[in-house]
Parts: C-alpha cells; structure tokens; sequence
C-alpha cells in the first residue's frame, strides 16, 4: 500500500494532449491541429460509450478510432500524418512544470501517482521519454478493471492500492468522478474553464497551476 499518494490523472493533466496535432501543423498544416483537438474529444466520448455498453477496448485503440474518424470529418487521407501523429502520442510531451512541481510534492513526502484511463504501456512510454518515470510512485490504470472513469469502479481499484492524500485533475469530468467518489479532489484549471456543474463547489478545490498545488500541500 503507497501512503501518502497523490493521484494524477494522465492525459491532459500531465501530458499536454494538445500536443500531437499541434506539432505537426508546420508539416501538415491548421488541419493537423483541428483534428488533434477533435481525436481529444472523440477519444473521450468512446471511453464512455464502451463503458456505458459494458464493453472494453484500451486507450490506443480508442484513440485510432477516433483519428479515423476525425479525419473522415475533414475529408483528409493521409496515412503518413496517422503514423506520425499516433507516434507524436506515444512520445506526447509534460507540460513543462511537470518535473519540478513532482519533485517538490516529493520533498514533502508525498508520493505522485498516475490514475488513468490510459494503458500502462504507453503511459511508461510517455512519460520515460518526459525523464519524469522515476518520480512516480506507481501507475495505475483501468486496464485491471476494464471499465473507464469516471465509474466509481476505478476511483475504487485505486483505493484499494493506495492511501490518497488528494486526487487531482484538469478534467471536470474526472473532477466530477473523484469528488464523488469521495476522494479529496483538485481541479486544475490553468485555462480559467468552466465547470460542469456535475458535483456541487463544496466537493472539490480548484488549483491554477501545479504550482499552486504544491503551495495547498506546504501549508497543510
Ligand atoms: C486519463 C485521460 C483520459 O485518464 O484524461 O489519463
């Protein structure tokens, strides 16, 4: 059992899922950009509907799925952008804080750990080419219990493996899963987002940057 965990989730918190398709707009064009923000969207919204069928397939393949059909939305063929935008997600990037903000939590004695719809696989892939795999504690994902979040079911497989100090994460949906589930939780909204209304204020704490996490973890 990992005490004093903190628990990330992955793509979007950590990793900068704007990343693939930005970078290879110089290549491709705006389109490469439009279709990475719409394979986000897309990605997200099969998780739950394989979820909500009582089905599963993992991150990547969900991920393929949905840059197919992004970019049958816009019309595009091109299979050399495929390869290299789902090699952009394997290798995709930190936000840049991401290194520091980890080795001060680790300062205080915390214990940084990944809770993610993602696979484990590729989480190591990313996060070894970011240099921040040895700050982890440990990385969990739904690939043990086949069912995305937000189903408490995952909020739970983590209880059972770790003792959370807080759950933290830039998506409200995931915010919205956490604090019901009874985990302290942040929300980390660097972009000033709106919230989705699903948990009520009081069930969550909103944090502007990692750093501003680290600052809640000095002072308690
Ligand atoms: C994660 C993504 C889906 O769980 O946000 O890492």
């Amino acid at each position: 059992m990992i005490t004093n965990a903190v628990l990330f989730d992955a793509y979007g918190t950590l990793l900068d899922v704007s990343g693939p398709g930005r970078r290879l707009t110089e290549k491709y064009g705006p389109v490469a950009d439009r279709v990475g923000l719409r394979v986000r969207a897309l990605q997200i919204a099969y998780t739950w509907h394989m979820s909500l069928m009582g089905k599963y397939q993992g991150f990547f393949t969900l991920t393929r799925h949905a840059l197919d059909v992004a970019m049958r939305e816009e019309n595009w063929r091109d299979t050399a952008f495929v390869d290299d935008f789902m090699d952009g997600y394997e290798k995709i990037e930190a936000f840049p804080e991401v290194g520091e903000v980890l080795r001060q939590l680790r300062a205080l004695g915390l214990q940084p750990v990944i809770l993610s719809n993602g696979e484990k696989k590729y989480l190591e892939r990313a996060f070894a080419h970011a240099q921040l795999l040895e700050l982890l504690a440990d990385i969990i994902t739904v690939e043990e219990v086949k069912i995305f979040k937000p189903s408490m079911a995952v909020y739970q497989h983590a209880k059972e493996q770790v003792l959370a100090r807080g759950f933290v994460s830039s998506n409200p949906w995931d915010v919205t899963g956490a604090a019901t589930f009874g985990f302290q939780t942040y929300w980390l909204n660097r972009a000033g987002g709106v919230f989705d209304g699903l948990a009520d204020a009081s069930q969550f704490q909103t944090v502007r940057s990692l750093q501003d996490l680290v600052f809640h973890y000095q002072n308690s």
